[in-house]
């Protein structure tokens, strides 16, 4: 009996766990109900009358010891988990994966803010269409070669619904509901059935503007636009505006800005011309307003519409249209920085 107490002693006192596990495993092994120690007292009842106290001694230091060497390793762990000695609390954290805007809503928020401080109301207008909005009341004729179907998005059962082609649509729908003064800005995507290509895409996103009140005048075209080539594009730019044709408005032009990269001398964004196309306008054509209910003799208008994806390929650099639409983050992370 004496032999197995110094075994266990000397167990004790050679124990030196690596871990908390292995210091529970010992007292599970020592002083547990079921343990080593208990046993040995249990033990005790059998011992004859003349060596109990020599082996009560004995178990009794045993008991000690172990308790003492499991409390001391105890409270060393306890320490040691609450060491930050070695921890760098200066250290910056982890940076956060932030997302980030899409370059389309960048350039879309920075246009309607400038027409927003023009006195513009923001609006909408529905993606799906009947052929009246997106054609029809814009006075384009029945045989216009826009209504083909290598342009529109018509429904199968029901050529008379279509995608619109424009966000000029939206106008149609604002004369025939409001009444003049109308001045609005109306941001959309539209979708046209053309093959995808770095130049071409089946949809895309325009931004159309219209004013309409009594006297409103070519001159007010030409300076709202003026007003916004210089807020996005620097207050150098200068604006240069081309005879076109639109079937909704008369005159017609096309506009363009000096090119923001060479600042007009002529470098490969601009073709060495100096000068970038953005967007088309004009006056809203006496039939338009008549056919939506606006009396023509007494209101005039503008309007003008422009395709953010080009802006913003002006404005960053970007060659080919397809990357607005195929998500890969390595485009869009490049944008984390703007607002
Ligand atoms: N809707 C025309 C287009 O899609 C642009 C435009 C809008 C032209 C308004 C004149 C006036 O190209």
């Amino acid at each position: 009996m004496l032999e197995k107490v110094e075994a266990l002693k000397q167990e004790v006192l050679n124990f030196n766990p690596e871990n908390e596990a292995e210091l529970e495993a010992f007292r599970l092994k020592m002083l547990s109900k079921k343990g080593e120690i208990p046993a040995l007292f249990k033990a005790f009842r059998d011992v004859p009358a003349d060596q109990k106290k020599a082996y009560g001694q004995q178990i009794n230091e045993l008991k000690n010891l172990a308790t003492e060497c499991f409390e001391s390793l105890k409270n060393q762990f306890e320490t040691q988990a609450d060491d930050f000695s070695d921890m760098d609390l200066t250290r910056p954290g982890y940076p956060e994966d932030r997302g980030s805007r899409h370059p389309i809503s960048i350039v879309r928020r920075e246009i309607l803010e400038i027409f927003n401080r023009l006195g513009y109301v923001i609006s909408d207008g529905p993606e799906i269409e009947d052929d009246e909005h997106n054609f029809g009341l814009l006075n384009f004729p029945p045989e216009h070669p826009a209504r083909d179907m290598q342009d529109t998005f018509f429904i199968e059962k029901n050529p008379d619904v279509l995608l619109r082609t424009h966000t000029s649509s939206s106008q149609s729908h604002e004369m025939q509901e409001m009444e003049p003064p109308i001045r609005s800005i109306t941001p959309g995507r539209v979708f046209r059935n053309e093959a995808i290509s770095a130049r071409a895409h089946c949809q895309f996103h325009q931004i159309e503007g219209l004013y309409i009140d009594e006297g409103v005048s070519f001159a007010d075209l030409k300076h709202s636009l003026l007003y916004f080539a210089r807020e996005f594009f620097g207050e150098k730019t200068k604006i240069r505006l081309r005879p076109s044709y639109f079937p909704f408005t008369e005159p017609s032009a096309e506009m363009d800005v000096s090119c923001s990269l060479c600042g007009g001398k002529g470098c490969n964004v601009c073709k060495y011309t100096g000068w970038l196309e953005i967007l088309g306008c004009g006056m809203v054509d006496p039939n338009v307003l008549d056919a939506s209910g606006i009396d023509s003799k007494k209101y005039t208008g503008y309007a003008f519409g422009m395709g953010i994806e080009r802006i913003a390929m002006l404005k960053y650099g970007i060659n080919d249209l397809r990357l607005y639409f195929e998500n890969d983050k390595r485009f869009l992370e490049q944008f984390r920085m703007e607002i």
